[in-house]
């Protein structure tokens, strides 16, 4: 059955909004947990957009699933993650200026420096991904660097905005995880899902963990977090 990790980033968007104490992210991720989700993602950006080192430590003292820490890899975040010790490091790219992490990790054109960042978590028993692209070049790239997983950026196949398109978006997805799978890859996938575009990459059984943020946070405003949390999984499990 394919997992859940719920990224609560944008629950400390809002509280950074007003830079108050409110809503508080590891609140959070206690309701999360409940829900029946599997682990819990948040991404400590080097501009304190949302989530706050403060949350990062205490989210590994309170956590109860797992704990993925989305994380560029500059060395003060490789230190960060060094210290906190999460489940696992989810490497991205990162640019101060865009609103969300816009592409995969251009891994071909890092190999050298990914190499030793990638041994150096993995010493300290933190698992890797790579978040990338769906791109058979990367996939066989982030083996070599010693990756653990390679979480697939499902956002192209997310903004399509015609079936066909959403269908050839797809099958480069469905490609990929082939790829992966056969290079001996966990394989994540994430970005931009939401309730009406999840079920196709859920269905995808060789995918292992689903991370979501934006839309379940989104609804978490309407309807509750514990019920948005409900729903997501519900359609995981359908697919
Ligand atoms: N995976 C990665 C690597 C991300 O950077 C993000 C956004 O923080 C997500 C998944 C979740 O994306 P969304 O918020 O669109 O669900």
């Amino acid at each position: 059955m394919t997992r859940l990790g719920v990224n609560i980033d944008h629950v400390a968007t809002l509280r950074q909004a007003r830079a108050v104490k409110y809503p508080d992210p590891v609140v959070a991720a206690a309701l999360v947990e409940m829900a029946g989700a599997d682990g819990i993602v948040v991404h400590l950006r080097e501009d304190r957009r949302h989530i706050q080192d403060r949350d990062l430590h205490i989210l590994r003292e309170t956590i109860k699933t797992k704990l993925n820490l989305e994380m560029a890899a500059t060395p003060e975040m490789v230190k960060i993650a060094l210290d906190t010790k999460p489940h696992m490091a989810t490497l991205v790219p990162e640019k101060r200026r865009e609103l969300t992490t816009e592409g995969g990790l251009n891994v071909r054109g890092n190999k050298g420096p990914l190499l030793k960042t990638i041994a150096r978590l993995k010493d300290a028993g933190i698992a890797v991904s790579l978040f990338i692209d769906p791109d058979g070049h990367q996939i066989q790239i982030s083996r070599e660097v010693g990756a653990d997983f390679v979480e697939l950026h499902t956002g192209n196949y997310c903004d399509a905005t015609t079936k066909d398109e959403e269908d050839r978006e797809y099958k480069k997805i469905l490609d990929a995880v082939g790829i992966a799978y056969d290079a001996g890859l966990s394989i994540n996938a994430g970005h931009g899902l939401n309730y009406f575009n999840v079920r196709r990459i859920a269905e995808i059984s060789k995918v292992e963990e689903l991370s979501i943020g934006h839309s379940i946070v989104a609804r978490a405003i309407l309807v509750g977090l514990d019920r948005a949390v409900r729903d997501m999984i519900e359609l995981i499990k359908g697919g």
